[in-house]
Order: structure tokens, then sequence, then C-alpha cells
């Protein structure tokens, strides 16, 4: 079979022509997301004209209204390529618009014929479904009733698998029903960005923090997801969710899983996949007893962002809500590498700034030698901050000299690493990313059931327990409620505010 190959791209990057069977191909997250990112790994020569994409919907639009609302969400891509006008009207045509019910498969005749005249057991096809989860049974059933479920047919889904463990073990009941675990991929699209795959490269590529990455060494960690968007028309979802399940449950869970996982033995699906499973099992449960002194939650009252003047979330919604918006919880890794050492992790919508960082801490150093030369002595940490978005970077606080007469007075200095700066290139969004990988058979990014279910197992006993809290109202445009600081074990200790763009 003919590969795809770019000669400015990396030999590695090759992939197969496969078929993707978008499901739900002509809403939001499709328009928004998958076809921007398929269009530019289009423009980069990574999926070409032998691949087709196929947009089914109940109802489809002709093609010209399609690509022209899709246009509008490929505006940036266009602009930046060369010949963008051309290579978009290019990618339009590899687009197939397919008119299917997924619930009766009415229509999906259609999709089967368009796939057999292609179909090779090396050939992939991808069934992505951007639809409601309730809804992922029955379209898995049409599917199986048509056929279509053959040894290359890949599934790709994404949150919210579930509300709790009990649904979400029930949405994978469904799922494995018609599909092999194998061929399941489950999205969090965290894991696509590339500096969170960077943070893999920082551990297990480089000697120098290895042997620092303990209890011995780190006093503690903070993660902060800071969004400045509110609500963004989502409510009936939103209202329903809330920032434990719709961003803790999930994204935070695996940022805390890949800063504290063991080495695995190779980059391999499983071996990640085992380790991250083992820290969300050795997280310490939090119950009702013990939730005062390891959760805070919030809810955004009205206030500024950016001199803009935003709504309250009840305002928003137009009803009272207990819902949180912001969740602060403080952890603890019950295991020989992590004992005793507090992850500080936060997530808020209607934030100062959309932001999301990664500080790790280190203990202080034991004997402050210059203490007397110093005067005032600065006995501030080292600090590693890793920036997750935007403006991409590592940062390491260190402790230096000043410059000139005086004695010997420290200060602390830092050495940047810009990922722009330095790679000077477009970061690919995540979709980019694993949109490739499932082509590829890789599903080292994607999430196992059994995690998505230790996570659940974790986050079930502090939502049942939450229930009983009104979330603190906290002004849009701060960092959150005042009362997060009451999560620190240890005086000395605060959340890092994040800088915007
Ligand atoms: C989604 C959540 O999973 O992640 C949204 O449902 C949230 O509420 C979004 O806004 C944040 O993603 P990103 O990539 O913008 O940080």
């Amino acid at each position: 079979m003919e590969m795809t190959h770019n000669k400015s791209l990396p030999e590695t990057a090759t992939i197969s022509p496969s078929d993707y069977v978008i499901v739900g191909g002509t809403g939001d997250l499709a328009l928004r997301k998958i076809f921007p990112a398929l269009f530019y790994r289009y423009i980069d020569g990574q999926i070409n004209d032998q691949f087709r994409l196929f947009a089914a919907s109940r109802k489809v639009p002709s093609i010209e209204e399609f690509a022209s609302k899709l246009r509008d969400f490929c505006a940036d891509a266009i602009a930046q390529a060369q010949d963008g006008e051309t290579r978009f009207a290019e990618f339009i045509s590899i687009i197939h618009l397919i008119a299917i019910d997924i619930v009766s498969g009415e229509g999906g005749e259609v999709l089967k014929e368009h796939l057999n005249q292609k179909a090779s057991e090396t050939r992939p096809v991808i069934f992505y479904l951007a639809i409601s989860p309730s809804l992922f049974g029955k379209a898995c059933q049409s599917f199986d009733r048509l056929g279509l479920v053959t040894s290359s047919a890949r599934l790709v889904v994404e949150k919210p698998l579930g509300r709790d463990a009990q649904s979400a073990r029930a949405i994978n009941d469904e799922l494995r029903a018609v599909f092999d675990e194998r061929a399941i991929y489950r999205i969090d699209h965290y894991l696509g960005k590339e500096t969170v795959q960077n943070l893999m490269a920082l551990r297990f590529a480089n000697t120098i923090f290895e042997s620092q990455w303990n209890n011995t060494f780190i006093d503690n960690i903070q993660i902060t997801v800071a969004e400045s968007v509110g609500l963004e028309g989502r409510a009936s979802y939103y209202d329903n969710y809330g920032a434990l399940r719709d961003m803790v449950q999930n994204h935070l869970m695996q940022l805390v899983c890949l800063v504290a996982m063991e080495p695995p033995a190779s980059f391999t699906a499983d071996q990640v996949r085992d380790e991250k499973l083992r820290v969300l099992r050795a997280l310490r449960p939090i119950h009702e007893d013990t939730l005062k002194d390891h959760l805070v939650i919030g809810q955004y009252g009205a206030g500024s962002i950016d001199g803009e003047q935003t709504a309250s979330y009840a305002e928003e919604l137009g009803q009272e809500s207990n819902t949180d918006t912001f969740v602060a919880l403080k952890l603890y890794i019950e295991n020989w590498r992590w004992a005793g050492v507090p992850f500080y992790i936060r997530t808020g919508k209607r934030m100062a700034v959309r932001a999301s960082e990664i500080i790790v801490t280190f203990k202080k150093r034991s004997h402050d030698i210059f203490a007397s030369a110093n005067g005032a002595e600065n006995n501030e940490a080292n600090r590693l901050v890793i920036r997750l978005q935007p403006q991409e970077g590592l940062q390491l606080q260190l402790i230096s000299k000043q410059p000139g007469p005086g004695g010997m007075r420290l200060f602390p200095s830092q050495l940047n690493l810009s990922f722009d700066d330095t790679f000077k290139t477009r970061l690919p969004d995540a979709y980019e990313r694993l949109l490739m990988d499932v082509a590829r058979g890789n599903q080292t990014l994607f999430m196992r059931h059994d995690e998505v279910i230790a996570a659940w197992d974790f986050i079930d006993p502090i939502i049942s327990a939450a229930h009983f809290i009104a979330p603190e109202i906290y002004e849009s445009g701060s960092y959150g409620p005042e009362s997060q600081k009451s999560l620190f074990d240890d005086e000395t200790q605060n959340w890092h505010n994040p800088e915007g763009a």
C-alpha cells in the first residue's frame, strides 16, 4: 500500500491511507476541532487525497454550505498555508457528506458502499463518535448491523465518559459489546497537547531530574488549569457536570499521572497506561470527614476580565445553581516515591487568565551558609515551572548572587526555555496528533477503560460528599475563592498564580 510521505515531515510521521467517518460530522466538535485538525494534517502532507473523510449526520447540508461553515474554522490555516485557498478546496474534495440516522442505521448502506470500495485489512476505518454519549451504544449497534465492524475498524470516543464509575462502566459495556478494547480510542485531549507530551520527555529523556523527583527533594507540586471563559453556551451539559466532573476527573487526573508515574519500561501503550493506573490507584481516598481539609469549591460571580464586565454563573445560567465552576483539591499519592508530598491541583472558569502550569517546588536548603553574610536571608526554594499553555515552555528558578558589592545578596533568577523561541514552529493542536495516532494504531496517548474507572473511583466519593457544600462565590477575573489558601499544609506554601499570554 502506498504510504503518504511529505519530504518536510520526518519518516516517522508517515501513515497509511485511512477512512475517517465522523459521526456528528456537521456538529460543533467536528467543525471546531476535528476537520480543522485534519486540514492542518492535509496541509502538512500527512494525509492526502488517498484518504477519505466522511461527515455523517442525520441531515446533511450541501457540500458548498458545509465548506463555507468549515472555512470559518480553518481561516488561520488557510491564511498561513501556501496556496491556502486551493489547498482548502482540495481538502473539501476528499470530504463526503453522508445522511445517516445513527440510531436506526437508515442511510447506512450508502456509507457501506463507499467503505467497501476501498476496504482492505490494512486500510483503517475510523469511526469517530462526535455525538452525545447517550447515543454511543446505538451507534455501535448500527455499525455492527451494517457489517461495518471489520478487523480494520477503530472507534474513537471522547468525554464525558459517564458521570460516575457506574455510568462509565455502562457506556464501556455498550462499546465493548461491539468493539474490542484494542480498537477503542478514548480521547482525553490534554494528552495530545505538545507540552503534555513534553512532560514525558522532560522526565524520561533527561537524567538530571529523576534523582530529585521524589519526596526527599520535592516539597509540593501544584497544577493550575485556569480558564477565562465561562459557560460558552454549554449550560445544559455544564450545569449537570461541574468542574470536578468536567475537568478534574479527566484532564487534571491525567496530568497528575504524568507527573507522578514511575518510568515505564518502554514508551508503549500498555506500559505507559499501567504506570498511570498505578498512580490513580495509589491516591489516598478523600471522604466526608476529610473533605474540608482537601477540597474547596467555588462558583464565579460577576466581575471583569481584560477590562470587560462579565456576568455571574447564575446570571449566565438564568437560575441559581450549586454547580462548581472552580475546584481546588489537595491530594496525596501513597507510595514510596510520593508519601508526604502534597499535590495541590485547581481549575476554574472565568479566572483572570487562560493559563495552565505545573509547578514543582523543591525543598529549601537544609542549612543556610549565607544567612549571616546575607543579613536578610533569602531562602526561596528552587522551582520548576512547566508551562502547558499558552506560551509553552519551561522555567527553572535558581538562586543567584546579585552582582556587585554588598556581600552575598541572593535573589531568585530564572532559566527560561520558551518552545516558541526554540522551535519557531506552530505547535499542532492536540486533535491533530491524536487523530493521526488512531490511524497509526498507537494507543499510548489514549485512556484505557481501567484508568477511566480508577479516576472515577477517586472522584465519586468526593462528589458525593461535596454535594452538601455550597460553592464559595469568587469574582470573575480573580484566581478563585479566598479559602483555597486553607488547603496548604504549611504556611510557607502558597498558590502560584500564572500570568496570561
Ligand atoms: C474540555 C472541557 O474538556 O476542556 C471544557 O469540557 C474546557 O469545559 C476545555 O473548557 C479546556 O480545554 P483547553 O484545551 O482549552 O484547555
